[in-house]
């Protein structure tokens, strides 16, 4: 595989941490993370036993790392544990009084939970669960605003052993009925709505729509979080607080096995269904504890603050579980970076003094076009350090980012992981490694990270290649649910002789051996830090009467890092005008949720193709960018379709 990398290898600032930043973090020098990275890989079950050992276990594990079944990884089985206790009970007798959530509403109301009121409110939802019927093993559909209570659900059902499906807010009915079918979801929690940019999204009655195909579901938990009255179905609906009121407040944590599932969480795969990643509870703990106290560097007087909602996995493991598992505060925002104004953020910050910070390129793009005005009014000395995840920060906003935000004296720790590793795998440790901007720079702990070829051989430095992670590590995804043959044919195939993870990313490592992530090799989209099928918005598409064929690219846009272009061919009888391409961009955001929304239509009356009959991608990529298409076009079937989609572009 040849991969263009010729743009990023030119980018060769560097920047070492600060001497008063490294003598207050918790490794000291680059030599002894080379040290400890290299036993951690070499030695990983003597390097994870001791690092366990810092969780709370009811039983120590008879075994640290089961390999025997590739690629079915297990770890420290015979153990018991579990993970809200680890979040949540163990920190009573230190840290009761201090604060673990604290949220503000985007209309502007806060509430701040401390460790022993998030413990009982945890508590008491995990008894409401119980009262409902739900059992260990069973799943819970979680589909709430980013208030505390989504953070009170999960960790409810983290407490006696029920797996929760986080569905991200902004997704539609169809994407819910899709979901909570596959996981067959008995219990779904929501709300009555949340806020997003002043408006409110009905939550509940996108719920309402869901719940009319899917079987499973005898129960309706219904927050109230607008106060906008929606109806209950008699039997199966129940609010939250009628439900709360009536619970008992004691609910000791189920002692679980560290195999037991914690979680799924479903992400875009480049065919089919979406994949339900499933994380077991012991070694996915492990990894959000460990990685939030290292790459985050928390301390016990941090005030920390993700932006992420958690119903993506950047919520799972770094607003709940990695900075509740270390005992630190977390501040949760629900809306939109722009309601009331473009400063919001940082009013925040400012407010709460807030001094680690983790966003997405994507906002930090939104960030630099909003203008530095916005940030300059607020009083930002309270950050020490500044995160970046979902996608390759170009070096531009890396820049930005570290001078206007992070006043040039804050570390940036750019953190390249995905759904399936749990963790960050990839990352600087903001008192040791000198970063590059652009780059995810070195593997984390027990993370054997490669660039390889084809044949799975690893490539010099400066060749692009594939991804790969050359052994287990305790986060990793265990299978998808109820799919282990989609989970050996999509992560494991390529390098099966060899037992490599494929991550789906290029990478090329530089003359240092930095890593620089390049993007998707698959037909993956990453359209604002978030996995995109194309051929799930293709579905949609076609699902719509006027659309016979359609076919979906990604293409650079400024702010969403990939934009969503659709190149569709209507049926007869309709008319390849305007209002159907914003009729169809409506109808996707309908199907799937506005994140997929096409950006731009494309009507053609066919799609170039190969002889064979696969749509040549490539090109439409090509066209979507504006620009030449390169290579061998021999296979094309019919030259003058993308001549036709050339012009047309050009009119
Ligand atoms: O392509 C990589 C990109 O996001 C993918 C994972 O997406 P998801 O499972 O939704 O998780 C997002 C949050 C962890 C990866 O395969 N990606 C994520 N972080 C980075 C990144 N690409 C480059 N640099 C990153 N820091």
């Amino acid at each position: 595989m040849s991969l263009n990398i010729d743009s990023v290898l030119n980018e060769t600032r560097t920047f070492p941490p600060s001497p008063e930043f490294s003598a207050k973090s918790a490794l000291g020098s680059w030599e002894e993370y080379r040290a400890l990275h290299e036993r951690s890989v070499e030695d990983p079950e003597g390097f994870w036993a001791e690092q366990a050992a810092h969780l709370a276990w009811f039983r120590t594990w008879d075994r640290v790392r089961n390999w025997d079944a590739p690629p079915f990884a297990k770890w420290f089985e015979g153990g018991k544990i579990n993970a809200s206790f680890n979040c949540l009970d163990r920190h009573l007798p230190a840290r009761g009084n201090k604060p673990a959530l604290v949220w503000e509403g985007e209309p502007g109301d806060k509430r701040a939970l401390t460790y022993r009121e998030l413990h009982a409110e945890v508590c008491r939802f995990a008894n409401v669960l119980k009262g409902r019927g739900v059992r260990a093993g069973d799943t819970v559909a979680i589909y709430m605003p980013l208030v505390p209570e989504l953070a009170i659900a999960v960790l409810a059902c983290a407490r006696i052993g029920a797996i929760h499906s986080v569905i991200f807010g902004g997704f539609s009915a169809p994407a819910l009925v899709d979901r909570i079918n596959d996981a067959a979801s008995t219990v779904v929690i929501t709300a009555d709505g949340g806020w997003r940019r002043g408006q409110v999204v009905e939550l509940k009655k996108i719920v309402d729509e869901a719940l009319k195909g899917t079987p499973t579901v005898h129960t309706c938990i219904v927050l109230e979080r607008t106060g906008k009255p929606v109806p209950m179905e008699a039997g199966r609906d129940a609010r939250w607080d009628d439900l709360m009121r009536e619970a008992k407040p004691d609910c000791p944590a189920a002692e679980l096995d560290s195999e037991h599932p914690l979680f799924i969480l479903y992400t875009s795969g480049s065919t089919g269904k979406p994949k339900g990643i499933l994380h077991a509870t012991a070694g996915y703990l492990l990894g959000a504890q460990l990685t939030s106290k290292y790459v985050f560097d928390l301390r016990e007087d941090d005030v920390y603050w993700c932006t992420a909602d958690i119903g993506w996995v950047t919520g799972h493991s770094y607003v709940v579980y990695g900075p509740l598992a270390n005992g630190a505060t977390v501040v949760m925002y629900e809306g939109a970076p722009n309601h009331p104004d473009t400063d919001r953020f940082w009013d925040i910050v400012e407010r709460y003094r807030v001094t680690v910070f983790y966003t997405a390129p994507t906002a930090i793009r939104a960030f630099m076009k909003w203008g530095d005005e916005a940030v300059k009014k607020h009083d930002l000395s309270s950050l020490r350090l500044l995160g970046s995840v979902g996608e390759p920060i170009n070096p531009e906003a890396w820049m930005w980012y570290h001078q206007v935000i992070g006043g040039g004296r804050c570390p940036i720790v750019d953190t390249w992981w995905q759904t399936e590793t749990g963790s960050i795998a990839i990352s600087p440790l903001p008192g040791l490694t000198p970063t590059r901007p652009g780059s995810a720079t070195f593997p984390f702990f027990g993370i054997d990270a490669a660039v390889v070829n084809e044949k799975g051989e690893e490539l010099p430095n400066g060749q692009g290649g594939f991804l790969v992670i050359r052994q287990p590590w305790p986060s990793m995804l265990r299978t998808l649910w109820g799919d282990d043959e989609r989970f050996k044919e999509v992560y494991w195939k390529r390098f099966e002789d060899k037992g490599y993870y494929l991550a789906g990313d290029g990478a090329v490592r530089d003359k240092e051996g930095y890593f620089w992530i390049l993007g998707r090799i698959d037909d993956v989209l990453n359209v604002s830090g978030h996995r995109l099928s194309t051929m799930e918005v293709e579905s949609a598409l076609v699902a719509h009467p006027a659309v016979v064929e359609a076919a979906v690219v990604g293409f650079a846009h400024e702010i969403k890092g990939e934009g969503v272009a659709a190149f569709v061919t209507a049926g007869a009888g309709h008319a390849q005008v305007p209002a159907l391409a914003e009729a169809l961009k409506k109808h996707v955001r309908d199907t799937i949720g506005a994140i997929a929304a096409p950006d731009q239509i494309h009507f053609t009356d066919a799609l170039p193709k190969t002889r064979s009959g696969k749509i040549m991608r490539r090109l439409l990529r090509d066209v979507a960018n504006g620009v030449e298409s390169k290579g061998d076009m021999t296979t094309l079937e019919d030259l003058n379709v993308l001549a036709k989609l050339r012009a047309q572009d050009e009119e």
